[in-house]
């Protein structure tokens, strides 16, 4: 097939890329390139690309692909906390625009990268697919409004599927440090310490990169039936975890470190554990990488690949990145590339 890959100089999209080329597809990437240099080690080989913005894209970029694969967007709670009204421009209005796009050029499948956080505040009990929505933050609420909308514009030639992955872990060149396991791991390598600023209670569902890109590569295979306007979830149950239980399997893989669980960010509401059955037995798609052996993978790179505490904290923290871009004038306060 034809690929277009949205965000794919993103965190998930540099290890989703590769993925879909050993599956046999044609990969395009899009992106504005926020994140382009944050990469630690040796940059990957980048496929063939078109530098926009997604509030930017023409129907005639979108023209001659088979399936788009929509990752870019602002992906994060802090990062939507910070400017509401871009996260909406960008991870609503621009995908439902992108959607609409696509389906105008001919686009068949439309892969949406959800997430479960649309559960919000779920208590103990697994949720499916048809549990309520209950987004707690603007990211969150983002990604349902595109789940809706995008959904709106399904029919007999067009057919979208939202994946809503659990929060993601795992090394990926264009590494992410603001996401728990990479977090938890990265900040123990660099001062000994397992720091959880929560009370550690909250439930949080934990999928590799790599899992989430062997998903997508099954949702472009898998027959349109399957996959037409459905949700499926991303992620195993064995990696639903509590934050403590997440920050334990790290003092195990990071030697000599300590566990500090200090609640100074007191309760948080974002909580869900989640039921994966519906991709297992409608997809076959199993998740394969365990937390264990997703922190010992992080430890080990990490090492190799010499992470810095400036790298750690700034390049690969989204947050502090874009407020960097902003602060030297390459972004303006949209977020769009000042002179572009
Ligand atoms: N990483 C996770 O834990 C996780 C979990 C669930 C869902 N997701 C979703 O998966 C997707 C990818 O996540 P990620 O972790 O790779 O994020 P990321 O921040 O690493 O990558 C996002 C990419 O989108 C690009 N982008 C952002 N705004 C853009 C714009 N206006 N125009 C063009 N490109 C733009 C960025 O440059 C970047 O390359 C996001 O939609 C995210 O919400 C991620």
């Amino acid at each position: 097939m034809r690929v277009l890959v949205t965000g794919h100089q993103g965190y998930l999209g540099t290890v989703m890329v590769p993925e879909l080329q050993a599956a046999g597809h044609e990969v395009t990437g899009l992106d504005s390139g926020f994140f382009a240099d944050c990469v630690l080690g040796e940059a990957p080989a980048p496929p063939p690309g078109i530098a926009v913005d997604l509030r930017d894209v023409k129907v005639e970029q979108l023209a001659g692909f088979d399936a788009v694969v929509h990752l870019a967007a602002l992906s994060n709670d802090p990062l939507g906390a910070l400017a509401p009204q871009i996260t909406y421009d960008i991870n609503h209005h621009a995908s439902v625009r992108l959607a609409r796009l696509a389906r105008e050029a001919g686009v068949r499948r439309f892969l949406y990268a959800s997430t479960c956080s649309v559960y919000g505040a779920a208590g103990d009990g697994l949720v499916t697919e048809d549990a309520p929505l209950r987004p707690l933050t603007p990211y969150a609420e983002s990604k349902v409004r595109v789940e809706d909308d995008v959904a709106a514009l399904a029919d007999s030639g067009f057919s979208p599927v939202f994946l809503r992955n659990a929060t993601a872990f795992g090394f990926s060149p264009r590494l992410r440090a603001d996401i728990v396991l990479n977090n938890l791991v990265g900040y123990a390598v660099l001062t000994g310490e397992v720091k959880v600023l929560s009370d550690g209670t909250p439930w949080r569902p934990l999928v590799h990169a790599q899992d989430i890109a062997r998903a997508f590569a099954t949702c472009l295979e898998a027959p349109a039936e399957a996959i037409h306007c459905r949700a499926y979830n991303v992620g195993t149950e064995d990696n639903n975890l509590t934050v403590a239980q997440i920050a334990q399997a790290v003092v195990e893989a990071v030697p000599d470190s300590t566990l500090l669980i200090t609640g100074e960010s007191g309760a948080d509401p974002r909580s869900y554990r989640v039921d994966f059955s519906s991709a297992r037995k409608e997809l076959g798609f199993e998740a394969a990488w365990s937390i264990p052996e997703g922190a010992a993978e992080l430890y080990r790179e990490y090492v190799a690949r010499g992470l810095t505490s400036d790298a750690f904290f700034r390049r690969f923290t989204r947050l502090a990145h874009l407020t960097a871009l902003k602060e030297s004038g390459v972004l303006d306060d949209e977020l769009r590339r000042i002179g572009a």
